[in-house]
């Protein structure tokens, strides 16, 4: 199976890389052997070190057959430090990667203890380091872990999930193992962090994303359920390609992305005027989910009930619509635009006729049916829709989805790939 980077011209998998899996002691550690797999089939090359909890899980034996290596397990072996010292090992790769992180190896690596190989190795180490932290909802919410969790951000620990799901304790919340695949996406992620081109270096791009607040009265508002998830992570991606990024944000919980300048709205008239206060650009992605009505005349004071009154009536106006302003032929339009379509049902056909109606240059196309948990999820299923092509990606995570939408973003500002579908 070709990896799925494989034939980007931006971007491959960056060759050579060497990942150090440390595997915990969790029932969600049989799914480090997919990982292992999905890794070494994008040619990345893994050793692992095995925590005695985790021994409990899988056997040194199944990682070593699927790495290919010998697995290290234990801090004194005279075996292992002659093969590999611990100091060595824990410098010997481009990136740790802890799966699944339990309660107690995340407590140990945001305290510093080193009892242990794997803790020994987190704490000798400057390699960057990834965590799939996994366990028991009420321990992942304990207030003990979510200091822990805090801490190691500050210290640029990087974290993939945990879903939320049912568990094999029988709860229900917060807790399970990420996918093997978003794991996969995340190490990818990580390793290229530096890898890309700057191919976009000169180049503006504006975003919007998130939804609009439209204001009823000083404490009430319409808004939607769009989280931002998606258009930070295209805003992200871009400038990762060397872009000068304008992100457009309605209310979100996400802080804003480092290297591109954030500017935070909540309305549409204010994202309006912030995307025209912002051209010329070369391209525009619209991913805000813009309130496409706001109430005509919102009260300066809070709305009170009178009693045995009516309830009130709403009076609601259109709103701008941006990605239709920013599409109309003109000096300022820019040279790229790209709207989505959040759909709930006849996903192509509304997407095909917004891609029209809008006037823009691609549509990506997505369901945000109740099922699907697209809306406010990490993942992501779309369709590229341009006036000559169709592409359907697979589900991945949002972070994908935004870097090879950026990928092509940048082939088509480039002139290598016009319109057509990635190869
Ligand atoms: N959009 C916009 N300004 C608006 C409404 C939508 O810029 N006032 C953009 C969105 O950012 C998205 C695209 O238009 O890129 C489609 O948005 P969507 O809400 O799916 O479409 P609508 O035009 O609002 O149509 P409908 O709500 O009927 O599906």
């Amino acid at each position: 199976m070709q990896p799925p980077y494989a034939h980007n011209p931006v971007r491959s998998v960056p060759t050579g890389k060497r990942v150090l899996l440390i595997v915990g002691g969790g029932i969600a550690a049989y799914k480090t052997l997919s990982l292992v797999r999905l890794l070494a089939t994008d040619g990345i090359e893994t050793r692992c070190v095995l925590t005695r909890a985790g021994s409990e899980f899988v056997t040194p034996l199944s990682l070593q057959a699927l790495s290919g290596h010998t697995v290290y397990q234990d801090l004194f072996s005279l075996t292992d430090e002659q093969e590999m010292g611990h100091i060595a090992l824990s410098r010997s790769a481009d990136l740790i990667v802890v799966c699944p992180g339990t309660a107690n190896l995340l407590a140990k690596m945001a305290s510093g203890l080193a009892d242990d190989l794997a803790s020994t190795l987190l704490l000798a180490t400057d390699t960057p380091v990834l965590v799939a932290p996994a366990m028991n909802v009420r321990m992942w919410e304990h207030p003990a872990t979510i200091s822990n969790v805090a801490l190691l951000r500050t210290r640029d620990v990087m974290l993939v999930g945990p879903d939320t799901g049912s568990m094999a304790c029988g709860e229900f919340g917060p807790g399970r193992l990420a996918e093997p695949e978003t794991i996969r996406d995340a190490i990818v992620e990580a390793l290229s962090a530096s890898a890309p081109t700057q191919i976009l270096t000169g180049r503006h791009v504006l975003v919007t994303a998130g939804p609009t607040h439209e204001p009823l009265d000083p404490v009430r508002y319409i808004a939607n359920r769009s989280s931002g998830q998606q258009g930070y992570a295209i805003a992200a991606a871009l400038a990762r390609l060397g872009a000068r990024v304008t992100l457009v944000s309605g209310p979100t919980n996400l802080p804003s992305p480092p290297g591109l300048e954030t500017i935070r709205v909540e309305t549409a008239l204010e994202m309006e005027a912030a995307v025209q206060a912002s051209l010329p650009a070369d391209a525009a992605i619209c991913a805000a989910a813009v309130a496409d009505w706001r109430v005509a005349h919102a009260s300066d004071l809070k709305i009170k009930k009178k009693p045995g009154a009516a309830p009130p009536t709403l009076h609601l106006v259109p709103n701008p619509d941006i990605l239709a302003g920013l599409s109309a032929p003109g000096p300022r339009r820019p040279s790229l635009v790209i709207g989505f379509a959040a759909e709930t049902d006849n996903v192509e056909n509304h997407a095909l006729e917004k891609l029209k109606r809008k006037g823009c240059d691609w549509i990506i196309a997505n369901d945000v049916s109740p099922g699907t948990n697209v809306m406010g999820g990490r993942e992501n299923r779309v369709i590229i829709l341009t006036h000559s092509n169709r592409d359907v990606w697979p589900l991945m995570s949002k972070t994908e989805v935004a870097r090879r939408l950026a990928d092509r973003i940048a082939l088509c500002l480039t002139d290598k790939v016009p319109d057509g579908p990635q190869p």
